[in-house]
């Protein structure tokens, strides 16, 4: 990783794990993709088809990348917890890119339940370790979202720190 590229993605119904990572792309450096859909994810009747995407484990149909994760070194990607679950979106994301995907690391925003278990289904969707993985609350992201990225950062940092040296060497 001479000149390491980073790619920051994620999905956003609401704004928060937007907001998560646009500070992220901004400490690693990075570029910045959203990852859109096409369903309606607004007020109540977004957020119930939100719901029944997770409970029925549909597929969801996502706006095609318009960067190529095989361009990067670390892609970081960042999803809201649904129902305990990665976000349906980026499920389909991780579906799609994963035999492309150079090494990941994970963040996800969350009320407070089920970010575990999000976690852990995007390791089995990707079927591999993350480099690192970050949980923030919503309410941790508004109150100060570098804070709540900082110790994620500094270990994603260490980690392209080191990756740059072993080329080097
Ligand atoms: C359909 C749906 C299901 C959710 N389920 C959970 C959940 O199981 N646990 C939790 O802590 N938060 C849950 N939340 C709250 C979101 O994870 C949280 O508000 C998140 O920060 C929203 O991120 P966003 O603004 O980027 O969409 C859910 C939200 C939605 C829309």
């Amino acid at each position: 990783m001479s000149q390491a590229k980073v790619l920051v993605v994620y999905f956003s119904r609401t704004g928060t794990t937007r907001l998560l990572a646009q500070a992220m792309a901004k400490m690693l450096a990075a570029d910045l993709e959203e990852i859109c859909d096409f369903s309606n994810r607004k007020g109540v009747g977004g957020y119930l088809r939100s719901l029944a995407d997770i409970i029925m484990k549909r597929p969801v149909e996502i706006v095609p990348a318009g960067r190529d994760v095989t361009a990067y070194d670390l892609i970081v990607i960042g999803t809201p917890v649904w129902a305990g679950s990665v976000s349906a979106p980026v499920r389909s994301y991780l579906v799609e890119n994963r035999a492309r995907l150079p090494q990941v690391a994970f963040f996800c925003s969350f009320g407070g339940r089920g970010a575990d278990k999000a976690m852990r289904q995007m390791r089995e969707l990707v079927g591999r370790l993350a480099v690192a993985e970050c949980k923030v609350t919503a309410a941790e992201a508004h109150k100060d979202a570098n804070a709540a990225l900082a110790v994620f950062a500094h270990v994603l940092k260490g980690h392209i720190a080191r990756s740059r040296t072993l080329e080097l060497m």
